[in-house]
């Protein structure tokens, strides 16, 4: 069947209709809907099973992005943000991508980096090549705790090492085990075969292993996104095409040059990779710390993306980061609404994951620059901002949209002023029910 995510007007209709309008596109059934709508799912009784000392949950909202397109299939978004703004921008950015043809993405095999950190060595270089000359039989026995991983394809695909001649604590070597965790985020995978390993390197390098862990920064496990948009598609009543191109492109060389400015860059970027992350049961934290720290790789902290002109004046993006996500394992499937986020994407695939989020952090990305480099971001921000003063007001249904419209058109946003106008609006004297939302 052939379906598009490119579906006009989503955002004007009913919180209802939409679930219903994702429901079809998803095959999901009317108790999974109840999941995305907040009526059943994660409850106090999973909680007490996640994490300890576990009191209750605490919900975010559920959004979905519409019209992207990535290597030429139609995607949903599940988008879990509590900012207002998000999810709106990054289906507008979707849209201006998929007038130049989607985005094209590509990945690294999902291996990870167990990292062993060996101490009191007497020399570092004699033990390293040690470690280098036993690789295979390493490798072997990191396989043997591999379980379901190493059944499904995955395990042990090298061990290298790195040397510290100097550091406070003596000289360190450094083991990696790179190892392929398939679905799987594979963080314990990965910690259980690093911890198996430690004795056999002890004996190997007549050392002491301190830490037996994980590393974040997953640099072999990186997922890439690039995309066109036509040059006019940019256009504007107050810059051409070829202005806003050119003002683009001259936001996105800033983040190259000015960790400052980088920093925040890259903040945006991830607004839109977190979400889907937290939305698919996906560990935050772990991509965000791999996510900087790739961008500090150089040793000067650096933007994600890139931004250009192309020969035929369109503007043209990229991006390339770690992105270890898992569709198995951990919360994707202890979360309800973390497994139907993954049918609502229609995959099962750890890769395509993390190459769909590649494309929501470009988008994401697009979505802010193309706003500051041409109109600036709070004439949109402050209509969203109006909305939660209106509904922390006391405002609901139609009025939301009334007091909004009003706060707007003064150019006073502020909570005083919806709360005086809730009162004013209810009390008869200015209420006019018919003039509808906003
Ligand atoms: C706000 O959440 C994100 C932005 O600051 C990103 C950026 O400046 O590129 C708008």
């Amino acid at each position: 069947m052939s379906r598009s995510s490119r579906i006009p007007g989503f955002y004007k209709r009913s919180l209802k209709d939409r679930s219903h309008v994702v429901g079809e596109w998803a095959n999901l059934t009317a108790d999974e809907i109840n999941v995305l709508n907040g009526l059943s799912g994660l409850n106090a009784e999973h909680a007490e099973h996640m994490i300890e000392n576990a009191i209750g949950v605490y919900a975010l909202p559920l959004g979905i992005a519409t019209n992207f397109l990535v290597n030429g299939k139609d995607y949903l978004i599940p988008m879990v943000v509590e900012e207002p703004s998000v999810v709106a921008a990054v289906s507008n950015a979707a849209r201006l991508f998929r007038a130049g043809g989607g985005f094209i993405t590509s990945s690294d095999e999902p291996v990870m980096i167990g990292q062993i950190q060996v101490l009191d060595v007497k020399d570092v270089n004699a033990a390293a090549d040690t470690v280098l000359a036993h690789k295979t039989e390493l490798m072997a026995e990191a396989d043997k705790v591999g379980g379901s991983i190493v059944r499904h394809g995955g395990g042990a695909r090298d061990i290298q090492v790195r040397t510290i001649p100097e550091s406070s604590v003596g000289p360190m070597l450094i083991v990696h085990l790179l190892y392929d965790t398939r679905d799987a985020m594979g963080a314990n995978a990965i910690n259980t075969a690093v911890e198996h390993l430690a004795p056999q390197v002890e004996s190997l390098t007549s050392g002491r292993v301190n830490l037996r862990i994980l590393s974040n920064l997953t640099d072999q496990r990186k997922a890439r996104a690039e995309g066109m948009i036509p040059a006019q598609e940019l256009a504007s009543d107050s810059l051409s095409g070829e202005e806003a191109v050119r003002s683009i492109v001259e936001a996105g060389v800033f983040a190259e040059v000015d960790p400052y400015r980088a920093t925040t860059h890259n903040k945006g970027i991830m607004n839109g990779i977190d979400a889907i992350v937290i939305a698919t049961g996906n560990d935050w934290r772990a991509i965000e710390s791999g996510a900087h720290a790739y961008a500090a790789r150089n040793g000067q902290y650096t933007s994600l993306s890139k931004w250009w002109q192309d020969s035929d004046g369109n503007l043209r993006g990229s991006i390339e980061l770690p992105l270890a996500l898992g569709t198995v394992g951990g919360a994707t499937k202890v979360h309800p609404a973390a497994g139907l986020a993954l049918k609502i994407l229609g995959t099962q695939s750890a890769r395509e994951l993390s190459e769909i989020a590649a494309s929501v952090g470009l988008a994401q990305n697009l979505a802010a620059i193309k706003a500051l480099a041409t109109e600036g971001i709070q004439r949109g921000h402050m209509r969203m901002h109006a909305r939660q003063l209106a509904v922390a007001a006391g405002a609901s249904g139609d009025l939301v949209g009334r007091v909004v419209q009003m706060m707007v058109k003064e150019g006073n946003i502020r909570l005083e002023r919806a709360k005086t106008l809730v009162l004013e609006l209810t009390s008869g004297s200015v209420y006019n029910p018919a003039a509808g939302a906003d």
